[in-house]
Protein backbone atom coordinates (compact mmCIF):
# COMPACT_ATOMS: atom_id res chain seq x y z
CA UNK A 1 0.00 0.00 0.00
CA UNK A 2 1.64 3.36 -0.71
CA UNK A 3 2.14 5.92 2.18
CA UNK A 4 1.23 9.27 2.37
CA UNK A 5 4.77 10.79 2.20
CA UNK A 6 8.25 11.06 -0.06
CA UNK A 7 11.58 12.99 0.35
CA UNK A 8 13.03 15.38 -1.42
CA UNK A 9 15.79 17.22 -2.00
CA UNK A 10 16.39 20.49 -3.69
CA UNK A 11 19.90 20.17 -5.16
CA UNK A 12 23.01 22.64 -5.20
CA UNK A 13 22.35 24.00 -9.08
CA UNK A 14 19.18 25.21 -7.79
CA UNK A 15 20.19 26.58 -4.46
CA UNK A 16 22.72 28.20 -6.02
CA UNK A 17 20.65 29.71 -8.62
CA UNK A 18 18.05 31.14 -6.63
CA UNK A 19 15.01 28.96 -7.63
CA UNK A 20 14.36 27.27 -3.64
CA UNK A 21 11.77 29.54 -3.28
CA UNK A 22 9.74 28.94 -6.59
CA UNK A 23 10.25 25.46 -6.22
CA UNK A 24 8.96 25.51 -2.81
CA UNK A 25 5.62 27.26 -4.56
CA UNK A 26 5.53 24.36 -7.06
CA UNK A 27 5.14 21.78 -4.21
CA UNK A 28 2.90 23.44 -2.27
CA UNK A 29 0.53 24.11 -5.20
CA UNK A 30 0.76 20.89 -6.43
CA UNK A 31 -1.13 19.80 -3.21
CA UNK A 32 2.05 18.82 -1.16
CA UNK A 33 2.36 19.45 2.33
CA UNK A 34 5.77 20.35 4.02
CA UNK A 35 6.50 18.15 7.10
CA UNK A 36 10.20 18.66 7.95
CA UNK A 37 12.20 21.27 5.69
CA UNK A 38 15.75 21.86 6.50
CA UNK A 39 19.08 24.11 4.44
CA UNK A 40 22.01 22.29 4.83
CA UNK A 41 25.17 21.44 3.39
CA UNK A 42 26.68 17.91 2.38
CA UNK A 43 29.91 16.40 3.43
CA UNK A 44 31.58 14.06 0.33
CA UNK A 45 31.13 11.90 3.30
CA UNK A 46 27.99 11.99 3.86
CA UNK A 47 26.69 12.32 -0.23
CA UNK A 48 28.36 9.65 -0.44
CA UNK A 49 26.46 7.32 2.15
CA UNK A 50 23.17 9.21 0.87
CA UNK A 51 23.47 7.85 -2.69
CA UNK A 52 25.36 4.47 -1.50
CA UNK A 53 22.79 2.46 -3.60
CA UNK A 54 24.55 3.98 -6.61
CA UNK A 55 28.02 3.29 -5.87
CA UNK A 56 29.24 1.32 -8.42
CA UNK A 57 27.81 3.33 -11.02
CA UNK A 58 30.02 5.20 -13.35
CA UNK A 59 28.80 8.57 -12.60
CA UNK A 60 29.06 7.96 -8.34
CA UNK A 61 32.10 10.37 -7.80
CA UNK A 62 30.27 13.03 -10.05
CA UNK A 63 27.06 13.42 -8.03
CA UNK A 64 28.44 12.76 -4.64
CA UNK A 65 31.18 15.94 -5.49
CA UNK A 66 28.00 17.76 -7.20
CA UNK A 67 25.62 16.99 -4.40
CA UNK A 68 28.36 18.16 -1.82
CA UNK A 69 29.26 21.74 -3.68
CA UNK A 70 27.00 23.84 -2.09
CA UNK A 71 23.77 23.77 0.30
CA UNK A 72 20.87 22.04 -0.07
CA UNK A 73 17.38 21.95 0.78
CA UNK A 74 16.01 18.91 2.16
CA UNK A 75 12.37 17.94 2.97
CA UNK A 76 10.08 15.61 3.77
CA UNK A 77 6.45 16.13 1.76
CA UNK A 78 2.87 14.42 2.43
CA UNK A 79 0.10 14.13 0.00
CA UNK A 80 -2.30 10.97 -0.99
CA UNK A 81 0.26 8.79 -3.19
CA UNK A 82 3.28 11.42 -2.15
CA UNK A 83 5.81 8.99 -4.05
CA UNK A 84 4.39 8.79 -7.64
CA UNK A 85 2.68 12.18 -7.51
CA UNK A 86 6.54 14.06 -6.64
CA UNK A 87 7.94 12.27 -9.34
CA UNK A 88 5.36 13.48 -11.73
CA UNK A 89 5.85 16.91 -10.58
CA UNK A 90 9.41 16.93 -10.79
CA UNK A 91 9.42 15.09 -14.23
CA UNK A 92 12.46 12.67 -15.85
CA UNK A 93 15.86 12.89 -14.53
CA UNK A 94 16.87 13.82 -17.43
CA UNK A 95 15.64 17.80 -18.03
CA UNK A 96 15.55 17.09 -21.76
CA UNK A 97 12.95 14.59 -21.38
CA UNK A 98 11.00 16.55 -18.55
CA UNK A 99 7.30 16.96 -19.59
CA UNK A 100 6.66 20.98 -19.69
CA UNK A 101 5.56 22.62 -16.29
CA UNK A 102 7.52 19.91 -14.23
CA UNK A 103 10.01 21.51 -12.10
CA UNK A 104 13.19 20.07 -14.23
CA UNK A 105 11.53 21.35 -17.12
CA UNK A 106 11.60 24.33 -15.60
CA UNK A 107 14.46 24.48 -13.18
CA UNK A 108 17.19 22.25 -14.15
CA UNK A 109 19.57 22.44 -17.09
CA UNK A 110 21.65 18.62 -17.13
CA UNK A 111 20.86 14.88 -16.00
CA UNK A 112 24.06 15.80 -13.38
CA UNK A 113 22.72 19.17 -12.14
CA UNK A 114 18.79 18.35 -12.45
CA UNK A 115 17.40 20.45 -9.53
CA UNK A 116 15.54 18.31 -7.09
CA UNK A 117 15.55 14.76 -5.89
CA UNK A 118 12.45 12.07 -5.15
CA UNK A 119 12.08 9.37 -3.32
CA UNK A 120 11.69 6.37 -6.33
CA UNK A 121 9.36 4.58 -3.82
CA UNK A 122 7.80 4.17 -0.26
CA UNK A 123 10.33 2.34 1.20
CA UNK A 124 13.47 4.82 -0.18
CA UNK A 125 10.96 7.59 1.09
CA UNK A 126 11.17 6.05 4.83
CA UNK A 127 15.00 5.76 5.00
CA UNK A 128 15.74 8.84 2.73
CA UNK A 129 13.92 11.14 5.47
CA UNK A 130 15.08 9.37 8.45
CA UNK A 131 18.05 9.80 7.31
CA UNK A 132 17.84 13.88 7.26
CA UNK A 133 15.59 14.09 10.14
CA UNK A 134 15.31 12.86 13.94
CA UNK A 135 12.35 11.25 14.38
CA UNK A 136 11.07 14.64 16.75
CA UNK A 137 11.56 16.44 13.87
CA UNK A 138 9.15 14.30 11.18
CA UNK A 139 6.59 13.48 13.55
S1 LIG B 1 16.36 7.78 -10.80
O1 LIG B 1 15.58 9.02 -10.85
O2 LIG B 1 16.88 7.54 -9.43
O3 LIG B 1 15.61 6.65 -11.35
O4 LIG B 1 17.56 8.08 -11.74
P1 LIG B 1 18.89 7.30 -11.95
O5 LIG B 1 19.18 7.35 -13.40
O6 LIG B 1 18.82 5.95 -11.28
O7 LIG B 1 19.95 8.21 -11.23
C1 LIG B 1 20.19 8.14 -9.85
C2 LIG B 1 20.73 9.47 -9.38
O8 LIG B 1 21.94 9.78 -10.08
C3 LIG B 1 21.82 11.02 -10.78
N1 LIG B 1 22.45 10.86 -12.09
C4 LIG B 1 23.61 11.41 -12.43
N2 LIG B 1 24.45 12.18 -11.75
C5 LIG B 1 25.58 12.59 -12.42
N3 LIG B 1 25.88 12.27 -13.69
C6 LIG B 1 25.05 11.49 -14.40
N4 LIG B 1 25.35 11.15 -15.65
C7 LIG B 1 23.86 11.02 -13.78
N5 LIG B 1 22.83 10.23 -14.17
C8 LIG B 1 22.00 10.14 -13.12
C9 LIG B 1 20.35 11.29 -10.91
O9 LIG B 1 20.11 12.68 -10.94
C10 LIG B 1 19.80 10.64 -9.67
O10 LIG B 1 19.90 11.53 -8.58
P2 LIG B 1 18.65 11.75 -7.62
O11 LIG B 1 19.14 12.65 -6.55
O12 LIG B 1 18.25 10.41 -7.12
O13 LIG B 1 17.63 12.41 -8.49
Amino acid sequence: MATNRTFTMIKPDAVANGHTGAILDDIIKGGFKVIALKYTRLSEDIAGQFYGIHRERPFFKDLVSFMSSGPIVAAILEKDNAVEDFRKLIGATDPSKAEPGTIRNKYAKSIDANAVHGSDSDENAEIEGSFFFTAFERF
